[in-house]
């Protein structure tokens, strides 16, 4: 019979789980079920925090909707998401390749496609710019065809899914490089905005004495075949939070600023960004759009 302690608690739960079959699960598992019981020894969690955080994990739960993923808004705020990210880019990326960023919750599949110098807003709000680059491999050719989705919000700092009717797709797109991995596309210059603070992450952040505000950003998703998918986004360096991003997703190398008489702008009336994106050779050989879809989370039946 098991007698149980504050310590033998954790090896009883660790041989219960030892026959795990799949290796990866059950070491996942095993650190998993360490760390947290010593996060509750470490600040003697009462039964009445235990009770909060399991209705706070609920409540983060029941917030969720195709349109809106507050457990990845939890990881975000945590900085577990940046952290997945650096491992990620740790291991495969190369050297040369353009650093990754937060998906954030507002990508989605399929947005509107643009040809090359078509604009991804359909009602201008703010300072049209032209973003324009190249798409190459760590040895600088480009990759022919490579598919770029860019998302970002309006001028006022809203996401198309946080408008009336979410499912209008507006300020995204879809555009294919030519030949020589070349791309340009019209947007507006979009303002910094605060993550979703109406559910319990934002109120967990407010609790927190945290501004709750992302740094004006254009995220960024390129795949091409034999390549290794890239998320990132880009940040706009004038912005008052640049330094202090909510969800740290910032890294310098990622950081733009649009201007007048940019050379190579191929809508040289407007001001310009030019950000050149280096892929990663795709250690699979394959490649290509991974998916990375967060409405594909929820229960479809
Ligand atoms: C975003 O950039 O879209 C985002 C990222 C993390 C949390 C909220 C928004
Ligand atoms: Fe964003």
């Amino acid at each position: 019979m098991q007698d149980l302690d504050i310590d033998s608690t954790t090896k009883a739960v660790l041989e219960q789980m030892a026959l795990t079959t799949d290796p990866r699960l059950r070491e996942i598992m095993e650190a998993a079920v360490r760390h947290v019981h010593d996060f509750a020894r470490e600040v003697k969690l009462t039964p009445e925090e235990w009770l909060k955080g399991i209705g706070f994990l609920t409540a983060v739960g029941q917030m969720c909707t195709p349109y809106r993923q507050e457990f990845i808004l939890l990881s975000d705020v945590l900085g577990l998401s940046r952290l997945v990210n650096l491992m990620h880019d740790s291991q495969g990326r190369d050297e040369a390749a353009t650093e990754t960023s937060l998906l954030g919750p507002f990508f989605r599949e399929k947005a509107p496609e643009i040809a090359l110098g078509g604009s991804i807003i359909s009602a201008m709000k703010g300072e049209e710019i032209v973003i324009f680059g190249q798409v190459t491999d760590p040895a600088g050719h480009g990759v022919a065809g490579a598919e770029i989705d860019v998302w970002q919000t309006d001028a006022e700092g809203q996401y198309d899914l946080q408008a009336n009717d979410p499912s209008v797709m507006d300020m995204r797109g879809r555009l294919r490089c030519d030949a020589e991995g070349r791309f340009h596309f019209r947007t507006e210059k979009p303002v910094g905005y605060s993550i979703p603070m109406d559910g319990p992450v934002g109120a967990l952040v407010r609790q927190q004495s945290r501004h709750g505000f992302r740094p004006a950003h254009i995220h960024v998703l390129v795949a091409a075949p034999g390549h290794r998918e890239l998320i990132t986004a880009l940040y706009f360096g004038d912005d008052p939070h640049i330094d202090s991003d909510t969800v740290f997703g910032v890294s310098a190398s990622l950081v733009i600023t649009q201007s007048a008489g940019l050379e190579g702008n191929p809508l040289p009336n407007l001001p310009g960004i030019r950000y050149d994106f280096t892929l990663s050779p795709a250690s699979d050989g394959a490649g290509g759009r991974v998916g990375s879809d967060p409405s594909k989370l929820m229960p479809t039946g």
